[in-house]
């Protein structure tokens, strides 16, 4: 099959196309001819050789993708040849084929275009098992996602606002924070304004979804209300910072976190049973949608990456396998 690999860890350019054997499902497996495949960061920071592929995890990079059921290992039930999907992958997804477990495949939501449900696996699962099983957002509750024009806060703003709570999203530039304001947000621009005064204004977060670490860490703490928890998915502005842990005790914050791609296959299997009981029916009713930002061929994958470190897009960047 025709594949995308990372020929050495460096920027887009080592990104090239390349022949590989079709994958073979294992027990509980299957194997999907993929129409499309999202692009994430995780791909950007693997691509650098900043993020290994887990153990027994294909080399390729992506992570979701939408196509057809091609093949159905044993012990497999609930899909059948030519069914169409979208799922989670362990990786692989620059490719014409991919394997995962059938566990974490869902099925296209009703009125989704193969395109779009390419693009829903990875945040999909990341948000709603950081933002609602981790963050246990309930409605009412204010919400404060950073980068809340990515493919990650799109999302969450949305499942929030959804949920019925009260959404705050900080973003970079006028473009990004008009964008977050469409979906439902009070936007922040991070370059004008100090979040942690707009959310103290407000009584504070009660919920925090942070990617970008660094110095935000002890903004974050300060702009928690009393009971509030902050998780964090990435520390894109680096891990360490110098905080003062007596507030965690005074105002009985939490501080959680979590990675989706080492968790077990029987966790994702809970986190996709999850979706399709309460995040599916809101995609179907129209109530959370997919961003779209660019699509490029899989062919130039390199192009994908190199606009996602542009900054500049909003929303999701896809590649057609297909
Ligand atoms: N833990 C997990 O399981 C998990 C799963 C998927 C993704 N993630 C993480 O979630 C984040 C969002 O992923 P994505 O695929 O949605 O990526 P993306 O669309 O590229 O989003 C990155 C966002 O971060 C903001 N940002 C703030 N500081 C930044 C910095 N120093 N460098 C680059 N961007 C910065 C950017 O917005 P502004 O221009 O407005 O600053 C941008 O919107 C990534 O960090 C990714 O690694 C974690």
């Amino acid at each position: 099959m025709r594949a995308v690999e990372i020929a050495s860890p460096g920027g887009p350019e080592v990104l090239r196309l390349c022949q590989r054997p079709t994958p073979v499902p294992g027990h509980g497996e299957i194997v999907i001819k993929l129409a499309y495949a999202g692009v994430n960061r995780p791909d950007v920071l693997q691509r650098a050789g900043a993020y290994a592929p887990p153990p027994g995890a294909s080399t390729l990079p992506g992570l979701e993708g939408a196509g057809h059921v091609a093949a159905v290992g044993p012990g497999v039930a609930g899909w059948a040849e030519g069914d169409a999907l979208c799922a989670l992958l362990p990786g692989g997804g620059y490719a014409e084929y991919a394997v995962c477990p059938a566990a974490h495949a869902l099925p296209v939501p009703r009125g989704t275009s193969l395109r779009d449900a390419a693009c829903l696996p990875e945040t999909a699962f990341t948000v709603w098992s950081n933002v609602v099983m981790r963050g246990r957002l309930r409605a009412g509750e204010r919400f404060l996602v950073h980068g809340g024009s990515s493919g990650i806060g799109t999302m969450a703003i949305q499942v929030a606002r959804a949920l019925g709570a009260r959404v705050f999203a900080t973003a970079g530039s006028p473009e990004k924070c008009a964008a977050c304001e469409a979906l439902g947000a009070t936007a922040i621009n991070y370059r004008d304004a100090d979040f942690g005064s707009v959310l103290r204004g407000q009584g504070g977060a009660n919920l925090i979804l942070d990617m970008v670490g660094g110095s935000y860490i002890d903004r974050n703490i300060k702009a928690l209300a009393d009971e509030g928890r902050l998780v964090n998915i990435a520390f894109l502005q680096g891990p360490k910072a110098e905080v003062n842990f007596s507030q965690i005790m005074l105002r009985r914050l939490t501080l959680t976190g979590s990675t989706l791609r080492p968790q077990s296959d029987a966790a994702k299997a809970e986190i996709a049973r999850a979706l399709r009981t309460h995040l599916w029916p809101l995609i179907e009713a129209g109530a959370v949608r997919v961003v779209h930002d660019s699509e490029f061929p899989l062919a130039e994958a390199a192009l994908a990456h190199a606009r996602m470190e542009s900054g500049a897009h909003i929303g999701k960047i896809v590649l057609k396998v297909g």
